[in-house]
């Protein structure tokens, strides 16, 4: 009995599958109802009780290989695959790999910049209160920011709005953690904007925050001329414009000497040599105080820069859309820079 199985395991591995027609005899001669192994299964019950467990063991084997070898060649030569003329041996489809969003890229790279002196990053939450983006930065009361036109209002009195600026995050930073703080806050913003090729409604932020003892605003320049030979190229220059932010004191915007024409003047700086990049300041002391750190022990600096506006300028790109409109022939543009 037991030589039975023996020898139908060796005529199922001798057994030669080369096609359909050899596909079927195989499968008639061991595998279908009247087929070698399924006698063999029935004669199971004839069988010694003593010699049951060696007998059953090698029949399951017998079946497992026989199986095995019916459902390999199938893919090979079952009739599907001759139907379709499929050659399985042909190297599959190239995957496309996507690449990085060039706004990710920028953003990257400013914190990468900023890490290096030592500032960490942290986030603040889209929906925000007053609080947060206005009282708390000493916006007054009647400020135009506050108004419908200009903010997406979610709910009113008490107001809870779509942040328009990452500032805020530093009021949540300043709330929780002591001095020495140094922080960048990059995020999405939201403005009640009418969408053109130079704005939009939903854009990008990076805020940065430095508040210990001691910070003057010779720490702001030179961290800012650091970051923008970093940014736009070693012989790029910085000028400071006075400016009015309520949350800074005294306040500026800088510009930077345009990359493009290198400062000969070009349509992009307008052909004065210079592009606005940021606003940046002093930390007003109402703005310390509202997050209770002391103002005469503590003094600190801020900056405010849009990635789009960064983006458009390092890449020369001209229309702020771009960046929404997920067209992968601009976006595949970026694959090297990641
Ligand atoms: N929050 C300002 C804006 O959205 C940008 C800004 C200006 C941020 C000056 C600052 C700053 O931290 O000091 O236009």
């Amino acid at each position: 009995m037991l030589q039975n199985v023996l020898d139908t395991q060796k005529e199922v591995l001798d057994f030669e599958i080369t096609n359909a027609e050899t596909l079927e005899q195989f499968r008639l001669n061991f595998l279908s109802k009247k087929g070698k192994v399924s006698l063999l299964f029935e004669q199971f019950k004839l069988v010694p009780g003593d010699q049951k467990k060696e007998f059953g063991q090698k029949l399951n084997i017998l079946k497992n290989i026989a199986q095995d070898k019916l459902t390999n060649a199938q893919v090979s030569f079952t009739s599907v695959a001759n139907d379709l003329n499929i050659d399985f041996s042909l190297p599959g489809d190239q995957i496309t790999i996507g690449s990085r969003h060039p706004l990710s890229i920028v953003r990257n790279k400013i914190n990468e910049i900023f890490n290096r002196i030592g500032f960490t990053v942290a986030d603040g939450p889209e929906i925000e209160d007053d609080w947060h983006v206005f009282s708390a930065l000493n916006f007054p009361a009647d400020h135009p920011a506050r108004d419908m036109q200009d903010t997406f209002f979610i709910e009113k009195n008490p107001d809870i709005l779509l942040r328009t600026h990452t500032s805020s995050v530093q009021i949540r930073v300043m709330e929780t953690q002591k001095p020495p703080i140094r922080a960048l806050f990059p995020g999405r913003v939201f403005r009640n904007e009418a969408i053109s090729a130079r704005a939009h409604c939903i854009f990008h932020q990076v805020e940065g925050l430095y508040v210990d003892k001691n910070v003057s605003f010779a720490d702001l320049k030179q961290t800012l001329l650091y970051f923008a030979k970093e940014m736009f190229g070693k012989d790029t220059q910085i000028r400071l414009r006075p400016s009015f932010f309520p949350f800074t004191e005294p306040s500026a915007e800088m510009d930077i000497s345009c990359s493009i024409c290198g400062g000969k003047g070009c349509n992009i700086c307008k052909y004065s040599g210079w592009v606005e990049i940021l606003g940046c300041g002093m930390v007003d002391p109402n703005v310390l105080e509202a997050c209770g750190i002391d103002s005469k022990e503590y003094s600190g600096f801020a900056f405010g820069m849009g990635i789009e506006r960064t983006t458009m300028l390092k890449y020369q790109i001209n229309d702020i859309r771009l960046f929404f409109e997920n067209d992968v022939r601009f976006l595949k543009q970026f694959a090297a820079e990641a």
